[in-house]
């Protein structure tokens, strides 16, 4: 079965003047990768941003229209932002681990939301880790800076950082386009893991990728959502002339 996370509806955004979301409408669906594809500029990483009010820290950002995640419009003035991010977490393009060392990073979210007992840390810590695919990696430098991590070792502990503070959704703006291909196999392996408990919404350009880890597929254009279905179905048979120009790299 399958049950709306996030519901979008008649979502506008504008940059000032700039029309950059034009009537989005879109359910994102529980436990599903769902994965926003497009060329550079259609809107992907904006509206990603809305859906954990990230754009709330831009100026002059206007929006329209409604996200629902459970049922709750978290544009509603009763939406507490920091509850928000805590629920819907993010992974940036390039790995940005604090500047502290690997234990710190992932304690810090929890921490910040209360817990104080050093055993429970260390417990979420571990956890975390494991859940990355990042423990065996790490477990005898926990207290080492994570900055001396590699490259894909730094991204999978972002992700731990993000899935310590229990996230229900995670949103990653193309997470591995930094990395070699194999931190990026491990990241996308890691993917079909972390749907089983959460619901993941991922932009990538690079299409072998949105075609091996997600169950459906937004195509973005100019701010709109061009087609959204099913990813086998996307890029077997698309509606769309534009889509299926983009996904046999005709443009973008
Ligand atoms: N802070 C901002 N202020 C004004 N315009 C912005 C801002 N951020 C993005 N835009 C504009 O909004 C449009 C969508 O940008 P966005 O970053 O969402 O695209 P994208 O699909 O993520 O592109 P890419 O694939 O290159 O990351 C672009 O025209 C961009 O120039
Ligand atoms: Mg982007």
């Amino acid at each position: 079965m399958s049950n709306t996370k996030i519901r979008v509806k008649d979502l506008q955004l504008y940059y000032g003047e700039f029309h950059a979301l034009m009537d989005i409408n879109i359910d994102i669906i529980e436990n599903k990768v769902t994965a926003l594809i497009g060329p550079s500029g259609c809107g992907k990483s904006t509206f990603l941003r809305t859906l954990n009010r990230m754009n709330d820290l831009i100026d002059h950002v206007k929006i329209k229209g409604n996200i629902l995640i459970d049922g709750i419009d978290i544009y509603d003035i009763a939406c507490d932002l920091t509850h928000l991010r805590k629920r819907v977490g993010m992974v940036f393009q390039k790995p940005n681990p604090f500047s502290k060392t690997i234990y710190e990073n992932i304690s810090y979210g929890p921490r910040i939301h209360g817990i104080k007992e050093k055993s429970k840390l260390d417990e979420i810590v571990e956890k975390s880790l494991k859940k990355a695919a990042l423990w065996d990696e790490v477990k005898n430098r926990l207290n080492k800076p994570a900055l001396g991590l590699s490259g894909g070792q730094q991204q999978r502990l972002c992700i731990a950082r993000c899935l310590a503070v229990e996230p229900d959704v995670i949103l990653m703006d193309e997470p591995t386009s930094a990395l070699d291909p194999i931190s990026t196999l491990k990241v996308e392996n890691l993917l079909e893991e972390l749907k089983r408990e959460y619901t993941i919404v991922i932009v990538t350009h690079n299409m072998q990728q949105a075609g091996r880890v997600s169950d459906y597929t937004s195509f973005f254009l100019n701010g709109e959502i061009i087609e959204k279905d099913l990813t086998k179905n996307i890029f077997s048979k698309p509606r769309d002339k534009r889509t299926q120009d983009y996904i046999t790299g005709r443009f973008g």
